[in-house]
């Protein structure tokens, strides 16, 4: 079986670029993450990243004059690791709909929350702040509007009535680490995609990237 190259774009700690650096490892897991990039030089992601054999590049945005030479040189990077998906695992910076459109159907990304609820930054505090009884996270392909392309599979976490956001992030965060990796999965064996902006499954998979709380 060929595995699908796969270039995984981070900014800080890493944890979901760990999780699917260890599912990798599987000769039998259908993606190989080929190559990390890192846009912050200090990012922890990238040692870890170094320790696990993985190449890692380092683009910094603040030493390209525009961000659309910052997209080049990420694109370039990608290009030449013959990558052919693209994993945002805590990337903080928002890209173009140039770069996003030459990537579509082909970028993820996973964000803190239980979309289209809480897109965006402090997603955590804002879930606390609403009352809701359910978080969790989300994998979806990255289209235009930030945080608000097709989902691909969800992870439902409780919210406990003693939460802080601290506490909440640690247990959404525990199943962010096990649903990246299922969802790049279905992606990489084709058993979901993305069509004219709406998700397509191949009817076996549509329940494999539903993840519930286990109480
Ligand atoms: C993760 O919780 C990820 O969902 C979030 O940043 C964290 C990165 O952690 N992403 C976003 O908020 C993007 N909108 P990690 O570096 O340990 O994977």
């Amino acid at each position: 079986m060929s595995r699908v190259p796969t270039a995984v774009l981070v900014s800080g700690r890493g944890s979901n670029l760990k999780a699917l650096l260890e599912a990798s490892r599987d000769p039998s897991y259908p993606a190989e993450i080929t190559l990390a990039i890192s846009n912050e030089p200090e990012a922890p992601a990238i040692d870890m990243a170094a320790e696990a054999g993985c190449e890692v590049a380092l683009v910094p945005h603040r030493d390209q004059p525009s961000h659309c030479q910052f997209e080049t040189l990420l694109q370039t990077h990608i290009l030449e690791s013959a990558c052919q998906l693209v994993c945002l695992a805590g990337f903080m910076r928002v890209l173009s709909p140039a770069f996003v459109g030459l990537w579509a159907g082909r970028m993820l990304n996973i964000h803190p929350s239980l979309l289209p609820s809480f897109p965006g930054l402090d997603s955590h505090r804002r879930a606390l702040e609403a009352g809701v009884r359910l978080s969790g996270c989300s994998v979806h392909f990255v289209t235009e509007e930030l945080d608000g392309g097709p989902i691909i599979g969800q992870a439902a976490v409780p919210v406990a009535p003693d939460d802080d956001e601290a506490s909440l992030a640690a247990r959404v965060l525990a199943a962010e680490h096990r649903l990246y990796p299922v969802c790049l999965a279905l992606v990489a064996e084709g058993k979901v995609r993305m069509e004219e902006g709406r998700i397509v499954w191949d009817a076996v998979a549509s329940g494999d990237a539903l993840l519930n709380p286990s109480a």
